[in-house]
């Protein structure tokens, strides 16, 4: 058997490196299009990830409130991904959170490396970097922090960062925030199908089963960016997905056939539908396929909360609701935890075929 040892992206970019290993470098096919990614954002032309106001998401005005909920399904139904603003959630916490983050991935390596996680024995939380799991043993340009953020007696807090000292309060209440928030968008969408407001909540878990999972990404400097990906182009196993960042640009969306640039639009959260949300609807929504670039110039940082049903208990499939004879079902049942090898399963075919072809 062979075992690898995580070696940590922050390391080799910090080494002066001008040519990055050949692990990092992107399959010739999709070299063509990666690009400069500040250069991608300045486009104006073209299809544009929507940006929905959540001011009236409760309002008293029905006219107004439904002009709201039409807007945010119209984007899901379109696009699967938003910039979320007039969300709820203070700019206050909102920067607390990412002050904290910061500060942890700013600590030197050998303090992080303290908070290490090992996929090996399953101790998935922690501080860590992707681990090469194919015959390719393609990489990506990141080292990240993961933990279970919500519901808080699930929290393994001896694990979370002490330094800084306000990191496990601002997490803990941006958690608790979105969980709210993540209570609201789902049941908006759940009246887009024609459903009772809470029965999409439910049908993920609800407020006991559904976990919430905090991944910093952290992305260093990188000398060749237009050969690597910070993340390579997948879709999200979640329901929902909430993400910060540090107003770098790196994200993008496989939007009719192109790869379109995310601006950065201040004071957002950007919001994807995932294939949790995708299958229980039959594919009225959208889970988006996305990937992040990476840049020479600046670290990006960016903090995805991923809204997920439990593993095993949740039969996921489309809703009775959402089939008829001319909408058959897209997606066969499956529990979360199929649902995820069954697209590791994919992957290495897709990576066989290639190799083979
Ligand atoms: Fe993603």
């Amino acid at each position: 058997m062979v075992t690898t040892v995580a070696s940590r992206v922050e390391s080799l970019s910090s080494s002066g490196i001008h040519t990055i290993p050949k692990e990092y470098i992107r399959p010739q096919e999709e070299l063509t299009s990666i690009g400069d990614v500040f250069e991608e954002e300045k486009n104006i032309a073209g299809p544009q990830v929507p940006t929905i106001d959540l001011r009236d998401i409760n309002s008293e005005d029905k006219q107004v409130r439904e002009n709201c909920h039409q807007e945010l399904n119209k984007a899901a139904t379109d696009w699967g991904v938003m910039h979320l603003v007039n969300h709820g959630i203070s700019f206050d916490l909102i920067d607390r959170v990412r002050e904290a983050g910061k500060a942890f991935f700013e600590l030197p390596i050998e303090e992080k490396e303290k908070h290490a996680n090992d996929q090996a024995s399953g101790k998935i939380q922690g501080y860590g970097s992707k681990l090469a799991n194919n015959a390719s043993g393609q990489l990506e340009w990141e080292d990240y922090f993961f933990h279970l953020v919500y519901p808080e007696d699930k929290r393994d807090l001896s694990i979370w960062p002490k330094t800084p000292s306000d990191y496990t309060e601002a997490t803990s209440e941006y958690a608790r925030q979105l969980r709210s928030l993540a209570t609201k968008i789902l049941s908006v969408l759940s009246i887009g199908l024609g459903l009772d407001e809470g029965r999409l909540e439910k049908e993920v878990g609800g407020i006991e089963e559904l976990l919430l999972q905090m991944k910093i990404n952290y992305y260093p400097k990188c000398p060749q960016p237009e050969l690597a990906l910070g993340v390579e182009a997948h879709t999200d196993v979640s329901a929902l997905t909430f993400i910060l960042h540090n107003m770098v640009p790196g994200l993008q969306l496989f939007y009719k056939g192109k790869w379109v640039t995310a601006k950065c639009v201040p004071n957002s959260i950007i919001m994807h539908i995932g294939d949790t949300i995708e299958i229980l609807s039959n594919g009225k929504y959208k889970s988006i396929l996305h990937r992040g670039l990476v840049n020479k110039e600046k670290v990006r940082i960016s903090w995805a909360v991923f809204c997920e049903p439990p593993k095993e208990k949740i039969i996921l499939k489309p809703l009775p609701e959402t089939v008829s004879e001319t909408e058959p079902p897209l997606f066969p049942p499956r529990t979360f935890s199929q649902h995820i090898e069954h697209k590791l399963f994919r992957k290495s075919q897709d990576a066989l075929l290639s190799k083979e072809g």
